[in-house]
């Protein structure tokens, strides 16, 4: 049975930045409270006119290039993101056609921001069951369109990004070598967006009482996060034996570098083996991951170990092993604005 080994790596960041002085000018806070309390400094902003499937599409554009693959060869295009250009038809549909993927089908998952461990995940079991050769797995979300700018307690938190792989079968050994998922939805009220569903669908009243913005009891979330990240980074390294040493890096979702030391320090692994990038991009939800894979993709060497680790509404919380499957320094830089212009 093949695993499934991440080949290419894509990303796309908005030009705009949102810095913690900029938001000292929307709400009540402080640079100081910003950096100490979550570890961000500024965040990427999409433009009003463009959405989620803009920068899905841009990514995953990026990540068949570097890997010489054409969009008509890839078979399954998963997006996971909470903040869809619309409820229907799927962010995968507007991708497929934006790069032009003629044999691909594809859908939408929603696990905000344990989102992209569980689309890796699923998309590796098309790979592994033989069924398909390259499934691209994207991580997108356009925070910056359900943030409330009045809401101090959120509106510093957040950022506008995408990230790609792409998955292809490789019988060495490498790829996603385990991966351990969890949901919990008896807390769905501490981290939502309670208006735009069939619950709370759009009226006057949900718009007035800011109903389709998120909301978040950031303390309460705190605690799981820690908890969930934490323990569920353990579970998947004594479910494969590893220790510290084995680790070459930590892959966490960016929410608060708080609970990225908390997961290093349970997993017994040093800052140096941790990916950071919150402080320039905040949290993108279901982009942090692979956008960390992307800053880091030079580094990496084939056969180092990664775990990967995230928690988010729902809640939903995961890990992966990943066997990373080639030498990054070897990857030709490619040209964004080329990417682009491919696109239109
Ligand atoms: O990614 C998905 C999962 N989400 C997470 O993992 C997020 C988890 N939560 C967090 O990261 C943190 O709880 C936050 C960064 C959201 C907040 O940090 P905190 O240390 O938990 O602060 P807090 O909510 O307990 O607030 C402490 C104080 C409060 O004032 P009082 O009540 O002590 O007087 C807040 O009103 O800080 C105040 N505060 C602020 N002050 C300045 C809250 N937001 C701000 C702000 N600027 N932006």
């Amino acid at each position: 049975m093949p695993h499934a080994a991440i080949t290419a790596v894509g990303h796309f960041l908005p030009d705009e930045r949102l810095t913690n002085a900029d938001l000292e000018k929307m709400v009540d806070t402080n640079d100081e409270w910003i950096r100490t309390r979550t570890g961000i400094v500024e965040r990427r902003i999409l433009d009003e006119d463009k959405a989620t499937s803009y920068m899905a599409s841009r990514a995953a554009q990026e990540a068949l290039d570097k890997r010489g693959v054409t969009a008509d060869e890839v078979d399954l295009i998963i997006v996971a993101t909470v903040t869809p250009d619309m409820l229907f038809p799927a962010t995968a549909c507007l991708v497929q056609d934006a790069i032009g993927a003629s044999n691909a089908w594809g859908f939408d998952l929603s696990a905000a921001c344990s989102g992209f461990l569980f689309a890796l995940s699923t998309g590796a079991s098309f790979i592994t069951s033989g069924r398909y050769d390259k499934v691209l797995v994207i991580g997108a979300d356009k925070m910056s369109a359900i943030i409330d700018y009045t809401d101090r307690n959120t509106c510093i938190l957040f950022g506008d990004a995408a990230g790609a792989v792409l998955l292809e079968p490789d019988t060495d050994g490498y790829g996603l070598l385990d991966a351990h998922e969890h949901v919990d939805g008896s807390h769905d009220q501490l981290l939502c967006m309670p208006g735009g569903g069939s619950k709370m669908p759009a009226s006057h009243e949900s718009v007035e009482a800011h109903a389709h913005f998120l909301k978040q009891e950031g303390r309460a979330v705190f605690k799981y996060a820690v908890e969930g990240m934490a323990g569920v980074a353990e579970e998947v390294m004594e479910a494969n034996d590893l220790t510290g040493d084995d680790v070459a890096y930590l892959v966490p979702h960016q929410a608060n570098l708080r609970i990225i030391d908390a997961t290093a320090r349970r997993m017994g692994v040093g800052r140096d083996k941790v990916m950071i990038n919150i402080d320039r991009y905040g949290n993108t939800t279901a982009a942090t991951i692979p956008l960390c894979l992307h800053d880091w993709e030079s580094e990496l060497k084939r056969g180092d170990n990664l775990i990967l680790a995230a928690f988010g509404g729902g809640f939903t919380w995961g890990a992966s092993y990943v066997k990373w499957a080639y030498d990054g320094a070897d990857v030709a830089r490619t040209n964004l604005a080329e990417v682009s212009a491919s696109l239109g």
